[in-house]
């Protein structure tokens, strides 16, 4: 049987081992295990790399998302109300609960899976204060078409970017067009550490101060204290393997687009089976290659028997989850959502992925899905 992992970090690793040991070795020698030079650097980098001005690296993508909301809103009441989607990993509504504003959910587009933005104009109170669209698998939502609304309503924006690292719209990443944008470097992500990781990105300097100063106790000098913040600094040997690994993000997400070309290509005749569909103006960085079928239990099952790592993105939304019972919601109050959860399967995507493999995944599904 030809075992075929959802994602083989292996690949990634073995081909730069020489790099990464380097980096390591280069924390190691100087002892400097939290912030310093190294630290620094890879801050410049990704802040280059995202085309903004600041990059503040954190502990995880989570607390990056807590720190933008509260660098540029400031501690919530549980008042104010920020808007983003269902179809999300739950650390989203979690940032925004964990921040003191009561996430208001919206359904997403059947199609990308992304952000309904007709449904986010319809959700605008009086108590919204900002905006959260998740740039889910690699695809970046309508980032124009969204600034437009939030302009409008004079609400703030925060990209939830942990899965599209490398990502663009209409030639715009995440970062350039809201008042920041987060990520996180968990190691399944494009880019990943060997640990937990993430980072608030952003173009506006008073919110990367806040979150630069949250993020490490709130302090202006060693021990003076101006805010009551929280220690989620990045380590020193994460930033050394982000550096490193991030030399490479464009060729493996080159290698990742290569890859879902030979999904589309092999699946595309295939009337069960639903491809992502892409925005023309997106640039996809397949974090996941999710395809759509109706009976996603008995393809996983048959996957999974056949040594196929496939997965699922995510199969409970965060309105039917028993933590976010409090916002009151019934399952079908976002139907689309609803809907996708049953029918969405993440095939294996990971760069170095081979067309062979490739083909006999397809040919694993091609042969369930006709059953
Ligand atoms: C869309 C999304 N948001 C937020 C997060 C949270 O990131 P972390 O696990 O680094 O806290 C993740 C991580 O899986 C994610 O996929």
């Amino acid at each position: 049987m030809q075992k075929i992992p959802l994602l083989d970090l292996k690949v990634m690793h073995d081909g730069i081992a020489d790099e990464l040991r380097e980096a390591v070795a280069e924390v190691t020698e100087s002892n400097w295990f939290v912030g310093g030079p190294v630290y620094k650097r890879f801050a410049a980098n990704f802040a280059a790399y995202c085309g903004v001005d600041h990059c503040v690296p954190c502990g995880n993508g989570t607390d990056a998302l807590y720190l933008a909301l509260w660098a540029a809103l400031g501690l919530g009441d549980g008042e104010g109300q920020v808007i983003t989607v269902s179809h999300t990993f739950v650390a989203t509504a979690e940032a925004i609960a964990i921040a003191g504003y009561q996430p208001v959910l919206v359904d997403v587009d059947p199609q990308t899976c992304l952000m309904d933005l007709k449904q986010v104009e319809a959700a605008i109170t009086p108590d919204t204060v900002a905006i959260v669209p998740v740039h889910l698998y690699g695809q970046m939502v309508p980032m124009p078409e969204l600034n437009e609304i939030a302009r409008r309503h004079k609400l703030v924006v925060i990209e939830d970017a942990a899965q599209c690292h490398g990502a663009a719209y209409d030639g715009y990443r995440p970062g350039q067009l809201s008042d920041a944008a987060t990520f996180s470097f968990y190691p399944g992500k494009n880019l990943g550490a060997w640990g937990d990781a993430g980072a608030v990105v952003t173009n506006n300097e008073s919110i990367a101060r806040a979150a630069d100063m949250l993020s490490d106790h709130g302090r202006r000098t060693k021990y003076e204290h101006d805010d009551v913040g929280i220690n989620s600094r990045m380590d020193a040997i994460q930033a050394a393997v982000l550096d490193a690994k991030l030399r490479h993000l464009d060729d493996w997400n080159k290698s990742r687009r290569q890859i879902a070309g030979w999904y589309r290509e092999l699946l595309e005749d295939d009337d069960s089976c639903v491809l992502p569909a892409v925005d023309p103006k997106a640039q996809h960085v397949y974090h996941q290659f999710v395809i759509q079928v109706d009976d996603r239990d008995c393809l996983l099952k048959h996957l999974n028997n056949e040594g196929i790592g496939a997965g699922i993105h995510y199969p409970i939304p965060v309105h039917e989850q028993p933590a976010y019972e409090f916002l009151g919601h019934q399952p079908g109050d976002f139907p689309v959502t609803h809907e996708l959860c049953r029918r969405i399967l993440s095939l294996p995507m990971f760069p170095g992925m081979t067309r062979s493999q490739v083909e006999h995944v397809c040919d694993l599904v091609r042969s369930a899905v006709a059953v």
